[in-house]
Order: structure tokens, then sequence, then C-alpha cells
């Protein structure tokens, strides 16, 4: 057996949990490679809206475990509000979820480093969501960090008070800017307690030794290619890398077990927080696809910058992760549209290019465009792609011949059920 990735190919948000949800059926377990608290999946069906930040997007089907993976990081505090969010509902999370014993744990002062920095850096700042992503990844590996198997550990205290003294020792160097760790330590240590009722494990041998026993296995990524630390638009970007070989690393799989690579991308293209986005549409039509696609983070509430799609970052993304299908989210957002554009190419110091550079940062970037006929109908009730408009099938046909990647689930709407199988 082998281990299918689902991962974003733009800058997040792209619709992750929805088809996460949607596929969880076909796998046993559903595996969180990286990231922590900074995203925000959401899922749909039976009427209600829930959003999960660390727990991977299976939680809400029986018989199929969920594991945090030793990439991800995660903050006790929260943990604990997202296992409460899921008690009214009975789920028996103690059942189905399993956590490494190796994932890194975020303290109250990872996330002050993180406010303090991110004031610090001005108008420059990264618009990080403040869950203190960096920092706790910065002391990874710096190998400072405190890991969930250490929880258990007779000395967890005395590591706790090392790192939180070098932290308060760094948040001197940020003048005026002001804390009360003792406020956010009582909920923490309470967190701590918490995540000690759950399962701990060895996560790779767990996951290897289900490989063995014949187990399907889907590995869930978090935020988007192009935020990726290594690939993404850095330094306005996450501190993960958030593409195929992040399974490998945040799960201990090898790169020979990795099967399907499930590619998620929005009809268009929104970005939250600061830095370059070739495609942004800063004006009323930008607006109109804020509107229509209620474009409002997930973790943070804040409002997405929208725009068309971006090809050049789209085969991009495919080439770094080794997309093996696509899947198109969100088409219902373009409803209302006669017409949509398309970037095909930048031009960037008069010269035109069909790959994402280097430098997309400090310098400008105009987008080609490309004008496509839109289907403008309401797509949000179709049951079947074979009835859908001509014009969305040849939006779809369009980008696999410009993708060279087959689309093979066009979603129409949040809810589980508006999801559409191009391929049957
Ligand atoms: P994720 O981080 O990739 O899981 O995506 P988010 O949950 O942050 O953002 C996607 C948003 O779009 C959520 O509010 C979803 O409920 C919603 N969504 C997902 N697919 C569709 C779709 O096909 N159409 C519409 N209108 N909304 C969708
Ligand atoms: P999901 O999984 C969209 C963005 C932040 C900021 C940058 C760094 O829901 O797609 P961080 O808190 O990681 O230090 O922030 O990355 N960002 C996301 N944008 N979706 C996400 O996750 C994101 N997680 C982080 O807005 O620009
Ligand atoms: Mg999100």
């Amino acid at each position: 057996m082998k281990v299918d990735v689902l991962l974003g190919l733009q800058w997040g948000d792209e619709g992750k949990g929805k088809i996460v949800d949607v596929l969880t059926p076909k796998y046993d377990i559903i595996a969180r490679f990286q990231g922590g608290p900074n995203a925000g999946h959401t899922l749909e069906f039976e009427g209600i809206k829930h959003v999960l930040n660390t727990i991977p997007s299976g939680i809400f089907r029986a018989d199929v475990k969920n594991l945090v993976g030793n990439g991800v990081v995660i903050d006790p505090v929260l943990f604990q509000k997202e296992l409460e969010k899921l008690i009214p509902f009975n789920i028996d999370y103690k059942n189905r979820l399993v956590i490494s014993k190796k994932a890194h744990l975020i303290l109250p002062t990872h996330r002050l480093l993180d406010a303090a920095s991110e004031t610090a850096k001005g108008k420059n700042k990264i618009g990080s969501t403040l869950k203190g992503i960096g920092p706790t990844y910065m002391d990874k590996t710096g190998r400072n960090g405190l890991r969930v198997g250490d929880i258990f550990s007779p000395n967890f205290k005395e590591k706790y008070d090392v790192l939180v003294e070098k932290h308060v020792g760094i948040l001197e160097h940020y003048e005026g800017f002001e804390y009360n760790l003792a406020e956010l330590e009582g909920p923490w240590i309470e967190g701590i307690e918490t995540l000690k009722t759950l399962q701990a494990v060895d996560s790779e041998h767990y996951l290897n030794d289900a490989l063995k026993a014949g187990k399907r296995i889907l590995a869930e990524g978090a935020q988007g290619t192009m935020l990726d630390i290594d690939f993404g638009t850095y330094p306005f970007v996450t501190s993960s890398n958030t593409v195929t070989a992040g399974t490998c690393t945040g799960l201990g799989i090898a790169p020979s077990k990795i099967g399907n690579v499930i590619g998620i991308f929005k009809a268009y293209c929104t970005r939250v927080g600061s830095g370059p986005f070739p495609t942004e549409l800063d004006n009323e039509v930008g607006e109109l696809i804020r509107k229509q696609g209620f474009e409002f983070g997930a973790t943070t509430g804040r409002a997405r910058r929208c725009g068309w799609i971006d090809i050049p970052a789209l085969k991009y993304a495919i080439m770094i992760n080794g997309v093996t299908e696509l899947n198109m989210m969100k088409s219902d957002v373009l409803d209302c549209f006669e017409t949509i554009n398309v970037c095909t190419h930048y031009i960037i110091n008069g010269e035109k290019m069909d790959y994402f550079p280097y430098d997309v940062n400090d310098v400008e970037v105009t987008p080609v465009l490309e004008e496509v006929k839109a289907w403008n109908t309401d797509l949000t009730q179709l049951t079947s792609f074979k009835d859908a408009p001509k014009e969305l099938k040849d939006y779809v046909t369009y980008l696999e011949r410009i993708l060279e990647v087959p689309i093979t689930i066009v979603s129409v709407g949040p809810d589980r059920t508006q999801t559409l199988e191009t391929k049957i």
C-alpha cells in the first residue's frame, strides 16, 4: 500500500478540509503532516459547518483513525478547545485520534514571540496568524523544542522552565512589548493534562505498520504550496514544508511509499496575510469574488485577498508536488460572471514568462490574462458533472490541457454533497 497525499496548490484555504471529509470513506487513516492551529479546515454536512485547526478532517467519520504527525506543532490550549467543540456531536475522539510523540508543542511564550516579532516588523509583517508557528518551528530546528513525548517525562517542568526562561530573555529585546505570562500558563497546563489522556504513539511505526497491514492512508496538507518555507513566496510564507516532501518528513513515510498526489485549487485564487499575489484584483471584481465566495479566514476571520487563477504558480506547484490529479474548488463562486480571466504568463522587466521566478516580491509582475467564456448560471444544485453547463466543461478541459493533469473533482458548494466527479 502507498500513502495518498492531498494538499493545497495556492496560498491555502483551497477547500482541503471539505475534500478530505469527502474522501475519508475510502481510507482507514487520515494523517496531518505539518502546520498547526494556523490552519482552518472547514467541513459542511447535514446543515452544520465545522472548522478544524489541528485535528485531521477525517474525525467525523466512524472507524477512521486520525493521526497528528511528528511534523505538526500542537498548542495544547487550542487543541483542548477543538476537542471540546466535538463533544456535542458525540465524536469518540479518544478512540479516533492518535498523536505522534514527536510532534512539537507550542508554548504560550511562542505565541508571545510571534506577536512581538510581527509588531516589530511593522509594515513588513508576514501577516502571521499569531499562533506561535514560526517560533515553535525555530525551536524545533534550533534543537530547543518540547515534544509531546516529553509531557510524560518526570523532568518535563524543568525542560519547560528552561525554554521559557530563554524566551523571556528574547522578549526583553522587544521594547514596550507587554504580556502576562501567568495568565496564559494556567490553560496551557490544563491542556497538557488533556493531551496526556489521548493516545500518544510512535507515529512512524504506527503508519508503516498500518501500510504493511494493507491499511489505506491519506495525508492531509495544511496551508498551500505557495506558503511553503522553501518554495513559497519567501519570506511571506509559513514555517513548514507544505509540499508532498513534507509528508515524508512529517510522517516518516519513505518517498517510494507515496501514491496519488491530489492537488486542490480554487477556480480563482486567494491569499490571506501579506506578500506578493500577482493576479490580485484590488478592485470591485475582487470585492465581488470575496462576497460570493465568503472569502474570510476560517481561523482569523480576516478578509482574504482575491484574484484570477494563476497558471504559472499552479504549474510550479504541480511540478514541486508531483500532482497526479487535480480537484477544482469553489467553481460556483464564479456563477455570476459572463467571462472570467486566466493568468497564463507574467511580464517581469519586459520579459514574458510562464514559470514562477525567484523574485516576485521586489519587482513589478504584470499578469497576462486570457479571457474565457463563463457559465453565468447556478452550479450549486448540480448533482452530476454530465449535466454541467458547456462553459464549465470547457473551462475544465482548458485547464487540464495547460496544466497537463486530469481534474477529477469539481466542487460546486461547501457541502459534502456538492461535489462532482468528472471521470465517472
Ligand atoms: P482549507 O483551509 O483548504 O480547508 O479551506 P477553508 O476551510 O479555510 O476555506 C474554504 C472555504 O470555502 C470554506 O468556508 C468552505 O466551506 C468553502 N468551500 C469549500 N468548497 C467550496 C465550494 O465548492 N463552493 C463554495 N461556495 N464554498 C466552498
Ligand atoms: P489552511 O490550512 C491560508 C498564512 C498567514 C500568513 C502566513 C504565515 O487553512 O489553508 P503563520 O501563522 O503560519 O506564521 O502565517 O501564512 N497562513 C495561511 N493562509 N490558509 C492557511 O491554512 C494558513 N496558514 C498560514 O496568513 O500570511
Ligand atoms: Mg483554511
